[in-house]
């Protein structure tokens, strides 16, 4: 069977996910980027993957840090999902726009989030055009309740509460 990627993107968009910046650190070089790829894989040892293009940069700094953090978005922070989801006019993905703190592993823990896990690179496996990245996780915070920002079939949509 050949299927198309326009259908296989189709397809995958009707499955609804959260919406992440993952960050990271170059000595003083910051950096995030939007992710949804995000899962949690174990939770002894405490482990997470989130899946990177290869072409990205961030797949690059990840190489080099050995650390991330992912930050889990609320549904107002839309505007830093699109921020750091999408380059030019001058914007590269530092953290120049954006107010954060530094976390135990030293990647960039953005203010506003709903939560967040500070992580090690544990392991890697290629995954096609894509790189899997598992992460340990040395730090965690619930940092407040609200909405999430969540994405399916390729829009922002609001989470309706159950009645
Ligand atoms: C909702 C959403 C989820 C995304 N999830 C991923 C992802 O899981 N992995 C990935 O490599 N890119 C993902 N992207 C695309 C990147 O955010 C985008 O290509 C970004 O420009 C990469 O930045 P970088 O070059 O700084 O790494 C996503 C984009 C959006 C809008």
């Amino acid at each position: 069977m050949s299927l198309e990627s326009t259908l296989f993107r189709r397809i995958m968009s009707q499955f609804p996910t959260g919406v992440t910046v993952v960050t990271t650190r170059v000595g003083d070089y910051l950096h995030g980027s939007t992710v949804n790829s995000f899962t949690s894989v174990s939770l002894e040892p405490m482990l997470v993957l989130v899946c990177l293009d290869k072409k990205g940069d961030t797949h690059e700094l990840l190489l080099k840090s050995g650390i991330f953090a992912v930050n889990i978005l609320a549904q107002e922070q839309e505007g830093m999902s699109r921020l750091f989801a999408t380059k030019g006019e001058g914007h590269s993905h530092n953290l120049d726009q954006v107010a954060y703190r530094l976390g135990v592993t030293g990647a960039p823990i953005l203010e506003g989030c709903l939560a967040y896990l500070d992580c090690v690179v544990a392991h890697r496996f290629p995954g096609g055009d894509h790189t899997i990245f598992i992460g340990e996780v040395v730090d965690g915070a619930l940092i407040r309740e609200a909405p999430p920002l969540v994405f399916f079939r390729g829009k922002y949509v609001r989470l309706l509460e159950s009645p």
